[in-house]
């Protein structure tokens, strides 16, 4: 039996970056895996590369008695779905006590937008624009999940999409290559920290390697094609900020990309990754994904399917057994060389070793710590902040010359109608690891919260499905009797995430009609639009003073949303996915391309549509506040760059309305003629101002040479001389716009 507990903390990522001390550490982790890697057989080897799931019982996870077996012969490195202490820790006692070399296990989950806590989901978290926020959520999901047991998340989720059809839009960024890795960085540094031996920290993932996001049609799971141009330009550039960020997994996808299956894609999961940018963590794939390379018809069967992940780079195998059933047999046959799967091992023990598994396997495993830490304060006030931060409010007109929101403190009684409103699951939303239902603030009870003097009645009125319409006579009734109507609209937890492409972006079942109908009664009506994506709601918008998109928010849903409702906290989240009008403008995104011929409403012959505008019914960075902003004096430190000179940037913003807000002040560039055609707009700053009523601040951006490069027609990644146009304004379709010329 090898001696485990020798060795001491972490391992820094390259030798080149390590202290004095780190470099001694580096060196003791190497001898020690070494000695680890010549004990073992291959038959051990394999199993370290190999992740089985833990199934789900009533009272809670239970492992399948096949894989403790297999877990006590030594073909299993790590389990996913496992938690809380008690459970794991048994877990952990048959690797380290029943197993011949004793190594530890690794134990994941998906740990999305908080464990037990419930955060917003992470495409509502997204339209914060508040990278601090953002890391706070990661750290502290982590400090939970950590505290149940966990020592690995398989997030971020960090999928550029343009499709709101697909419904895993809800756990990632949105849209924006730019954003999207500046989010995808926060969220590194959350989950892992300083130091992953930290007991406190996760080891995080990146998923799902690569353009997972770009299913045709939205249909998940489906085919991936686009240039390599695109692929660079727009879909890579958040998983490179991930592996900048020091992630320490990453996750394929299930698609394919150029007619070959990400799993067993030697060109994502090697030249790029590896060669190009020097990631040094494992590769695992998403669940059973090498098997699926036999329907995918790349392979003939799953031997050489395990052949051609191997081979390809993947170090881990999710849940599908191929490694285990064929690596052994491959390598015999010379198919496969040891050295590869030594090179995957040595990887995969690194990560161990890194998070101080080898030196106390049972550091993550402290009842007291998880008593503790679960729905602490901390985490519960964290995500009331994070939630009322993320919520969008996309419209806010007056009604007889007074704007419905924020909603008076004085108002007599109000009506919540609608299948959300007295509903603590799906305000969870789409992949919410173990959160407690129970534990949920309704959207009811936050009105009693905020608004204790008044009356407020409630009616679900329908369902999410289906066309049963017996509950609209109590829903109109009880909207007579109110002084202001709020409806509570939206998608089940079901309704977006994994599995769940629609079609239809709508409000579903006859939740519209069910608005229309309550909307006939002349009262006012707020509409509380709460989804897990993008819904096309071009109706309420048309019909409906005022609409503010909440998604869904986690554990504190309904007391965030109560206290925007009541104006203690002033809305100011920005969408970071188009809202389209219709689902037939899909893909619809703000970073367009021009064409030769550029719409002009009087010439038939431009590119539009005959039937609907070209323009989104909401554009990225859109959202408002109960105050105005004002943007005056754009201006630039000068009119002409050359080479590695920066430009500054400057504007005045002023808060024009009566309350203290927030603005995401946005910049955006175009360049104007490129070797190869250029967006018409490209995000490439923003920051976000807290300014009083009447208050004005010089907003100061700088253009680095870096943020004028793109994918030249050589394919040569630099910045062109030629004229640029600068934007800075609230959203991607407003704002001022100057020009510069890089000489
Ligand atoms: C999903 C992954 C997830 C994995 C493990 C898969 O179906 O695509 O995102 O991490 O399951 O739960």
């Amino acid at each position: 039996m090898i001696k485990r507990f020798l060795f001491a903390g972490i391992v820094c990522l390259s030798v080149a970056a390590c202290t004095k001390e780190e470099k001694s550490k580096t060196s003791e982790a190497d001898a020690f895996i070494d000695s680890l890697i010549n004990e073992m057989t291959l038959e051990e080897k394999i199993g370290q590369m190999t992740l089985y799931t833990s199934g789900w019982d009533v009272t809670g996870p239970t492992l399948n008695e096949n894989y403790k077996e297999e877990l006590k012969a030594g073909r299993v490195g790590a389990l996913f779905n496992a938690h809380t202490v008690a459970y794991n820790t048994d877990l952990q006692k048959i690797a380290v006590e029943e197993t011949r070399l004793g190594i530890p296990l690794l134990f994941g989950y998906d740990v999305i937008h908080g464990h037990r806590t419930i955060f917003p989901i992470p495409l509502a978290e997204a339209c914060t624009w508040n990278m601090e926020i953002i890391k706070e959520t990661a750290r502290l999901s982590a400090k939970e999940a950590a505290a149940s047991g966990l020592n690995w998340t398989f997030n971020p989720m960090v999928d550029i999409s343009r499709d709101p059809r697909w419904g895993r839009v809800a756990e990632g960024s949105g849209e924006d290559p730019y954003l999207g890795s500046l989010i995808a960085r926060a969220r590194v540094q959350g989950y892992q920290g300083d130091d992953l031996s930290d007991p406190f920290t996760l080891m995080a993932c990146v998923k799902h390697f690569a353009a997972y996001g770009a299913a045709q049609a939205g249909r998940d799971y489906h085919t991936v094609d686009m240039s390599d141009r695109v692929l660079r330009e727009t879909y890579l550039p958040p998983y490179k900020a991930a592996i900048d960020a020091g992630v320490a997994t990453v996750m394929t996808s299930f698609n394919e990309v150029d007619g070959v299956p990400a799993s067993g894609n030697k060109y994502l999961l090697t030249e790029i990754l590896r060669d190009e940018w020097g990631f040094d963590g494992f590769v695992v794939t998403d669940y059973t994904s090498i098997n699926e390379m036999v329907p995918h018809g790349v392979v003939a069967n799953e031997k050489e399917a395990a052949e051609l992940a191997v081979n390809a780079g993947v170090d881990m195998d999710m849940q599908g057994s191929v490694f285990n059933d064929h690596l052994q047999k491959l390598v015999e046959e010379g198919k496969v060389e040891e050295k590869r799967i030594d090179e995957a091992v040595r990887k995969i023990l690194e990560m161990k070793w890194r998070l101080g598994l080898f030196e106390d396997p049972y550091h993550y495993l402290d009842e007291a710590r998880e008593k503790e830490v679960l729905f602490s304060k901390e985490l519960m006030d964290h995500s009331l902040a994070v939630a009322k931060e993320s919520i969008v409010l996309l419209k806010n007109d007056p009604v007889n010359s007074k704007k419905l929101l924020p909603v008076s403190k004085e108002v007599k009684s109000i009506a919540l109608i609608g299948p959300l409103g007295d509903n603590q699951q799906d305000l969870l939303g789409t992949w919410h690891a173990s959160g407690d239902a129970g534990k949920v603030v309704t959207v009811l009870q936050g009105l009693k919260n905020e608004f204790p003097d008044a009356k407020i009645t409630y009616a679900q009125g329908a369902g999410f499905s289906g066309d049963d319409r017996k509950g609209f006579a109590e829903a109109v009734e009880t909207a007579r009797k109110a002084d202001l109507v709020i409806m509570a609209l939206g998608e089940n937890y079901q309704q977006s995430g994994e599995a769940a492409s629609r079609s239809e972006i709508g409000l579903p079942g006859v939740q519209q009609e069910l608005l229309q109908a309550v909307h006939k009664t002349g009262k006012p009506v707020v509409a509380l639009v709460m989804a897990g994506r993008p819904l096309t709601i071009e109706w309420i918008d048309e019909s409906i003073p005022a609409v503010v998109n909440t998604w869904h928010l986690g554990t504190m849903a309904g007391q965030a949303i109560a206290e925007v409702l009541s104006g203690k906290y002033n809305p100011s989240g920005k969408l970071t996915m188009t809202f389209p009008r219709n689902v037939g403008q899909i893909p619809i995104f703000y970073n367009m391309k021009n064409t030769g011929r550029p719409f002009q409403a009087e010439n038939k012959y431009t590119s539009k549509y005959i039937d609907v505008p070209n323009e989104p019914l909401y554009p990225f960075g859109y959202g408002l506040s109960y105050t105005t902003f004002t943007y005056n004096g754009l201006k630039l430190s000068k009119t002409e760059v050359t080479g590695n000179d920066s430009l500054e940037v400057e504007v005045t913003v002023e808060n024009t309305g009566e309350y203290a807000g927030e603005e995401v002040v946005q910049l955006y560039i175009q360049d104007l003629v490129g070797s190869v055609t250029r967006p018409v707009k490209e995000l490439k700053g923003f920051k976000k101002i807290s300014l009083k009523p009447g208050e004005s601040q010089v907003v100061k951006f700088t253009i680095n040479p870096d943020d004028l490069k793109f994918y030249t027609r050589d394919m040569s990644f630099k910045a062109e001389p030629g004229d640029f146009m600068v934007t800075v304004g609230p959203n991607a379709a407003e704002g001022d716009t100057i020009k510069f010329s890089l000489k």
